[in-house]
């Protein structure tokens, strides 16, 4: 039902080509961009500031930080929290890249955790098993950044009572997850955690084009994020050595340049007044998805009940065992019938990079690999209309059964 009020035709499907994900720009989003460009103030100016009111209004975080983009935020979450060389900053395997890179911008070291095989996301249990042999080796662990994957809330009640018990901070990079609930609870609202990191990267739920934030409930946290978003500088006459008068600033910490502009935040305030009907689009697009994919050539997504999915992405889960194929053929048959879809994630510690650091192997991950191996992640944007789904779904299954032994 909910389909057929927010899906009208448009286009031809049959000559339509799909990403996994694509931004919905409408032209209230060009006009308040445009009214933006029009004013006094590019960047540093009111529509930031209405941005980050706005944010904490719709999640009821106490404060919000606007940012350059997702990656920036993790990195001044870091740095706010003073992470450094020798500390540990554990995550999990199945994300995408900024959320282990935070860690070693600070000179911090990450590792990874394995996902539970439901909801893919950071498994509490392997957390715990982790946290007790650290424990054991005279090891503490500094923070946990746990991510919301594809729009699936993390066990917050679980994670919480960990991070009281083992003394760490826990973070959540909600970037696939904005306006998703756990137990009832907006999940940016910050209640579970110390930091809420966001990105409004095109292909999530609502964009700035490039963008982020950080919203916490901790008010010395959120000023000390301030200025280091603006190069460690500070104008606060309680706190600066000298005044010499009106122009007069201080640098009292090593900071960077990771503002946003106004013309990005007054696209950010549109976008977000209608989060909830994207949101509400995306799981139709999911119910449709659950009704019509067939479940003997792949495993679709579960939700918990006690939560509310963002459904940033809808991966399925290949049953490669069916077919005369590997996943890579499929992939480029689907390319070829115009569904240029993606996989989220090869495991982060399997990159190059993390493995010569810290000499990780797939069997140290084998729910992740494993996932990795078998995932494709189907197109979820609100832009799909009722037509579009069936095309998908026809493309989708003709191409797989092409391929059956
Ligand atoms: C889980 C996760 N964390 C962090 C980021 C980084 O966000 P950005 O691309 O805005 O830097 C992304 C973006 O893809 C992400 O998916």
């Amino acid at each position: 039902m909910i389909l057929i009020k927010y899906l009208k035709h448009t286009g031809n499907p049959l000559s339509k080509t799909y990403t996994y994900g694509k931004q919905t720009i409408d032209a209230d989003d060009i006009a308040a961009v445009v009214e933006a460009l029009k004013s006094d103030w590019l960047t540093v100016g009111p529509r930031v500031i209405k941005f980050e009111t706005d944010l904490t209004n719709r999640f009821g975080a106490k404060a919000a930080v606007a940012v350059a983009n997702g990656t920036a935020g993790l990195h001044l979450i870091g740095l706010a929290l003073g992470w450094k060389p020798g500390d540990l900053i554990l995550t999990t395997a199945n994300t995408f890249l900024a959320s282990a890179n935070c860690a070693l911008y600070c000179g911090a070291d990450a590792d990874f955790v394995d996902i539970d095989e439901v909801s893919y996301n950071i498994c509490p249990k392997k957390l715990e098993v982790k946290l007790k042999s650290l424990k054991q080796a005279g090891k503490k662990v500094t923070a946990v950044i746990a991510v919301d994957f594809a729009g699936h809330p993390c066990d917050w009640s679980t994670l919480s009572k960990l991070s009281k018990e083992y003394g760490f901070d826990l973070i959540d990079d909600a970037c696939h997850a904005m306006g998703a609930k756990f137990e009832g609870e907006e999940i940016c609202s910050g209640k579970f955690v110390k930091a809420v990191n966001l990105s409004f990267h095109p292909v999530k739920t609502m964009t700035t084009g490039e963008g982020g934030a950080i919203l916490s409930n901790d008010l010395e946290f959120i000023k000390k994020v301030k200025v280091l978003r603006t190069h460690g500088m500070t104008k606060d006459i309680d706190v600066m050595e000298r005044n010499d008068g009106p122009w007069y600033y201080e640098m009292q910490t090593l900071g960077y340049n990771y503002r946003i502009t106004d013309f990005q935040c007054a696209l950010g305030s549109s976008q977000l007044a209608k989060l909830d009907r994207f949101n509400e689009k995306r799981r139709a697009i999911a119910k449709y998805y659950d009704e019509n994919l067939d479940k003997s050539l792949m495993t679709l997504p579960k939700v918990a009940s006690n939560v509310e999915h963002a459904y940033h992405l809808y991966p399925v889960l290949l049953n490669l065992e069916k077919f005369n194929v590997g996943k890579k053929e499929i992939f480029k048959a689907l390319q070829d019938v115009g569904l240029n879809l993606q996989v989220h994630y090869y495991p982060v510690p399997l990159q190059p990079y993390y493995r010569k650091k810290y000499g990780f192997q797939e069997s140290d991950f084998p729910v992740a690999y494993s996932f990795y191996q078998r995932e494709i992640s189907m197109p979820v944007y609100p832009l799909l209309e009722n037509e579009d789904l069936v095309e998908i779904c026809n493309r989708f299954h003709a191409t797989l059964r092409k391929f059956l032994k």
